[in-house]
């Protein structure tokens, strides 16, 4: 059984239909780059995924069950979680700061006046796994709006990691990066999905990166699913080519 199905998915806003009949599946496991040009729907897409939105026809299920008509934050319980396209972070707090509270949402302990000593060392094992996991140690002193955007975009993805997501959704994880941090971005995607297993649908504009790390690649254009496949598969679309990629990115992907 697929992780993800999207069933003849639609979505319009007024007049415009920002997806059209989208249907695919995601499997268990899988790391998905969603490409296409400005406005293709990408970021609809995960709206719709997170329950930002429901579609205005068609219907999506996740681990067998219908989420159509789901809240964004019923949906986060059954595990999926997502980032935005804008870093969203606690700006004023540290690194650790961040990571401690998100970890204690996570356990249902945010509104406890007063948390006894055992919590508090789950809370702590916790926040230090996520510490390792996204290699931050050595930042986690810092105040988050002082950090580099890259270094807030990996504070970003620790916050997501607190609710043990089963589909993890990132946005644009490597825009405005420099190579440094984009490749420590790259590294890191690809240790959660091959180290710890996450099943992760990620939209990306830099091609190298999506035919460097992605199982397979959706593609969208104008609101539709243009093709779908493996790295070498899209690279060979003529579609694809004509509609986006343009013969550059082809040879790369070679
Ligand atoms: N809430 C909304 N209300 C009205 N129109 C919207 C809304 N969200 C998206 N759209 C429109 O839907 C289309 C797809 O937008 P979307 O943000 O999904 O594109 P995208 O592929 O993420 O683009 P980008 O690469 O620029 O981030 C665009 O024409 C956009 O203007
Ligand atoms: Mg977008």
């Amino acid at each position: 059984m697929s992780l993800l199905v999207l069933d003849s998915v639609t979505r319009r806003f007024g007049a415009l239909q920002a997806l059209k009949g989208i249907s695919l599946s995601v499997e268990e496991g899988e790391l998905r780059a969603i490409i296409g040009p400005n406005g293709a729907g990408k970021t609809t897409l995960f709206n719709l995924i997170s329950g930002y939105f429901p579609p205005s026809q068609g219907s999506i299920s996740f681990a067998g069950s219908v989420i159509t008509a789901v809240s964004p934050n019923a949906l986060v319980r059954r595990g999926i979680i997502r980032t935005f396209q804008i870093t969203q972070i606690f700006l004023a707090l540290t690194v650790y700061e961040n990571l401690r509270v998100a970890v204690e949402c996570a356990m249902g302990l945010q509104l406890r006046p007063y948390i006894g000593r055992a919590t508090r060392a789950r809370v702590e094992a916790r926040v230090d796994e996520l510490i390792e996991v996204t290699r931050i140690g050595a930042k986690v002193d810092r105040i988050a709006g002082e950090l580099s955007h890259g270094d807030q975009r990996v504070v970003e993805i620790g916050i997501a990691l607190s609710r043990a997501p089963r589909l993890l959704l990132l946005d644009e994880p490597t825009a405005g990066m420099g190579d440094e941090e984009t490749r420590h971005m790259t590294d890191l995607i690809r240790r959660l999905n091959r180290t710890n297993g996450i099943t992760m649908l990620f939209v990306e504009h830099d091609m190298a990166i999506v035919f460097g790390i992605a199982d397979r690649i959706t593609v969208l254009d104008n609101g539709a699913l243009l093709a779908e496949g493996s790295a070498a598969e899209i690279a060979a679309n003529p579609r694809v080519q004509a509609a986006y990629l343009g013969d550059a990115a082809g040879a790369r992907a070679a």
